[in-house]
């Protein structure tokens, strides 16, 4: 369904001791697919490219090279049908909602955008994304200030779906929620997954979560996909040290790359 070949994407930046510029090679010929109704994490240390590669996939990134197809057609962002076909869901779920909009408003935006709801039905459809993430109609008349973590993170995921994507990328969305939060919404996501074959790229640090989460795993390291394939083979059988550093860190998961 998405399908990514050769992206490249280098940023100019200046570096902090001396002041020279020069380029960073942020992804570095990245190629890979998320299969039609399959959840791929991301994974790789800090800086190795994650979220560059969700923003070039978006839109919000122009790449210098390489090609991302959606569904075997090139993925432009031209139409309105075409924009709400991916969504992207960031760890700071405050930058992600206005504070100024209840998020009866927040929902209603879209829906009215996309699908010209209004009156009767415009609020109906609200509930019913509410009610897919878990939450009730009371938090409709709650600024994003006034609801928890969780119920914030859940009101962006129901402000995501309710533009009915094919894909949406979560970049890190668990991680500044707690534990039992976290699990919540995970189970949320594979629910999503399951009921509505909707394909997730999944970015964590969190290899724990890969395994009980993804479908595929894409290793990354530098800009530069190590190893990839399935969860159970990658995480039973790595076959790179970089991976097998990374699953060292998860208890019971894999052997480490002295072993
Ligand atoms: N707008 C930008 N300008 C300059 N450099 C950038 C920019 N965005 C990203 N980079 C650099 O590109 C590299 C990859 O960054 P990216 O944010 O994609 O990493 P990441 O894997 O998402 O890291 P993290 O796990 O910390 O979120 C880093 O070296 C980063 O400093
Ligand atoms: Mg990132």
């Amino acid at each position: 369904m998405v399908c990514i070949t050769g992206l490249k994407k280098s940023f100019i930046a200046q570096s902090p001791s001396h002041g020279r510029i020069k380029a960073v090679m942020a992804v570095d010929g990245v190629s890979f697919e998320i299969p039609g109704g399959r959840i791929a994490a991301l994974v790789g240390e800090s800086g190795s490219g994650k979220t560059t590669i969700a923003r070039c996939i978006c839109g919000l990134e122009t790449p210098d090279s390489g090609e991302i197809l959606y569904n075997g057609a090139p993925l432009v962002f031209d139409t309105k049908d075409k924009r709400r076909m991916v969504q992207y869901i960031f760890q700071d779920t405050f930058s992600s909602l206005n504070p100024r909009m209840k998020t009866g408003e927040i929902l209603g935006e879209p829906l009215i955008f996309h699908f010209n709801l209004r009156g009767g039905a415009l609020e109906e459809e609200k509930l019913l994304l509410l009610g897919s993430v878990g939450l009730s109609g009371a938090v409709l008349d709650k600024y994003p200030h006034e609801l928890s973590g969780g119920q914030r993170q859940r009101v962006v995921i129901a402000r995501a779906l309710s533009m009915r994507p094919g894909l949406l990328l979560a970049d890190e969305p668990v991680s500044s929620l707690d534990v039992s939060v976290q699990a919540q919404v995970l189970s949320l996501l594979k629910e999503l997954n399951e009921a509505r074959g909707l394909s997730i790229l999944f970015i964590t640090h969190d290899l724990r979560v890969v395994k009980s989460l993804a479908h595929d795993v894409i290793v990354l390291k530098e800009g530069k996909i190590v190893e990839k394939g399935k969860v159970e083979d990658v995480f039973l059988r790595p076959g790179q040290d970089y991976t097998k550093l990374l699953l060292s860190c998860v208890p019971g998961a894999a052997p480490g790359p002295g072993a």
